[in-house]
């Protein structure tokens, strides 16, 4: 097959037009969020400090410059993470329906404010306007949850094997819980955990990105505005705005019994790490690399649009991005052809303009990642079936178009998470050996098999199916919803967020034995006579 050039055409003018109506969009934006020039990242509830480095946040939207944000100082970290660990102590004996009631409140909040954090988020991070308000809406999704949780925290009674003995579990707050979390999803990703810490008993230190600082401060404000007009105590939800030394405080910390990270298996293998040094707990969600089987029997429509949003949707840079497309041989021509006819509609843009199906990369750092992993490919024997690069006359040069690159078998850059829309394509004989493909990498996130053969679908869902985390029928690899456990095996760090019974990795367990009786049986039928 022969590489297609695509053309992704821009009007000057027109450009110029939208950038001044996304200029004002912005500054709304940030008036309605109270985001200032100069903001503090340092916070305990609704009182913000830091004294330490700044950071200058720039929009890859268009280069401009956002605002400048305070780091904490290490002596003002210690401090913050002593009122967290004081109001633990209160937060901690707040009937947990009541803590739901701060979170039922938060989410209103959240759905007033949906469309200036959403348009905040799209201009800081990158990711189009639609996914901006998704993001948010993950969060309010996120907050229902909760509030529905804080009234189903449950314990089992087991049958005890003793006369007149009862047995039962309890589950209790844990501690102050740190939260790191990634660029990407610079806010959706931190309610997954503070929102199920919180109707838990348990209070938050927020290490956001450097990288998204102001997304943070927008939602901190929020919640620290819902803490004060109740009259709760404002450790409750605190905020450590920094670089990876704030990271490796938390991974550190003993007074911090629980570390979530979300970012780079580099990261969180030196975070696991670390905590593990301390016998601390760990929630990681760390790299993906995604498949899409794409078998005879697919509604190839349905597959395409699926598979389309999982590769180039946030440009790539999801966790649950599709980054390979595994594709029996008897239908890989025709799939392909529609493949590329679907990539050249695609418009690349800027992420508040409506038409936009790609923004810009988060960054320089990033663009070079993308272009090495081209040059990569090309050494390893990867044929493009249509190569992408860094675009020019953008409003900032962050901006890429996507590949498809076809690979006769896995290669080590196909083994990578490259955080950027680069989608590699292989060709499959039987399922065995698709699911062989699936799974042969590293990261084990998400995965999706497109067909309405019933029996092609419970394999890749049986034991000796896909190993990923999660695992799709007929949906694409990305855009899960929040009821489900979130998170992936391997060296995708085995952590679980969001849904399902996830909130245990945020509470204690209690194992109690109660005895009823006057008499002292001993378990295993012991006799100790004295
Ligand atoms: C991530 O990329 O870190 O399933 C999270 C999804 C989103 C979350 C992605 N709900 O794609």
């Amino acid at each position: 097959m022969q590489p297609h050039i695509v053309a992704y055409q821009t009007n000057f003018v027109t450009k110029l037009l939208s950038i001044m109506t996304y200029t004002e969009q912005v500054v709304h934006a940030l008036r309605e969020l109270g985001i200032e020039d100069q903001q503090q990242g340092g916070s305990v509830g609704n009182s913000f400090l830091g004294t330490g480095t700044p950071i200058e946040t720039y929009s890859p939207a268009d280069g401009k410059r956002i605002g400048k944000i305070s780091t904490v100082t290490r002596q003002e970290y210690l401090q913050i993470v002593n009122k967290a660990q004081e109001a633990f102590l209160q937060w901690r004996k707040v009937p947990a329906p009541q803590r739901g009631e701060i979170i039922r409140q938060i989410g209103l909040e959240l759905r007033k404010h949906k469309e200036a954090l959403g348009t905040l988020v799209s201009y800081e991070m990158g990711k189009i306007y639609q996914e901006g308000l998704g993001e948010v809406q993950e969060m309010i999704d996120m907050a229902d949850f909760a509030v529905g949780l804080s009234r189903q925290l449950y314990g089992l009674t087991i049958a005890s094997e003793r006369p007149d003995h009862r047995l039962m579990e309890q589950w209790h707050p844990l501690g102050p819980v740190g939260v790191i979390t990634s660029f990407n999803f610079p806010v959706a990703v931190y309610a997954w955990n503070a929102f199920i810490a919180a109707v838990c008993g348990d209070t938050v230190v927020w290490k956001p990105s450097e990288k998204t600082p102001l997304s943070a401060v927008a939602v901190q404000k929020i919640m620290g505005r819902v803490l004060q007009r109740n009259g709760i105590h404002q450790g409750v939800f605190t905020l450590v705005s920094g670089g990876r030394e704030v990271g490796q405080w938390i991974a550190d910390d003993p007074r911090l019994p629980l570390v979530s990270a979300t970012g780079s298996i580099r990261m969180g293998r030196s975070v696991g790490q670390r905590v593990a040094a301390r016998l601390g707990r760990t929630i990681l969600e760390l790299g993906g690399n995604n498949a899409a089987i794409v078998t005879p029997h697919a509604n190839q429509e349905l597959a395409l649009r699926a598979i389309v949003f999982g590769a180039v949707g946030t440009a790539g840079q999801r966790c649950t991005t599709t980054r390979r497309l595994i594709l029996h041989e008897s239908i890989y021509d025709e799939f392909i052809d529609k493949l590329i006819g679907v990539y050249r509609q695609l418009h690349v843009g800027h992420p508040l303009d409506s038409r936009t199906h790609i923004g810009p990369l988060i960054d320089e750092q990033a663009v070079q990642v993308y272009l090495n992993a081209l040059e990569t490919v090309r050494t390893q024997g990867g044929h493009f079936l249509l190569e992408g690069g860094r675009l020019e006359g953008m409003p900032s040069p962050y901006y890429v178009s996507p590949s498809i690159v076809e690979m006769s078998e896995q290669m080590p850059i196909t083994c990578e998470e490259t955080f950027a829309p680069l989608l590699y394509v292989l060709k499959y004989h039987d399922l065995e050996e698709a699911i062989a493909l699936n799974n042969a990498v590293p990261q084990g996130l998400s995965s999706a098999i497109f067909s309405d053969n019933f029996r092609e679908c419970e394999y890749f869902l049986s034991a000796e199916g896909s190993d990923c985390g999660i695992a799709n029928v007929n949906a694409g690899t990305s855009g899960a919803e929040i009821g489900g456990a979130f998170g992936g095996e391997k060296d995708t760090g085995g952590g679980r967020e969001a849904g399902s019974d996830s909130w245990k990795a945020y509470m204690r367990r209690q194992t109690n034995t109660i005895n009823y009786g006057s008499s002292l049986p001993l378990a295993q039928g012991i006799k100790f006579e004295i």
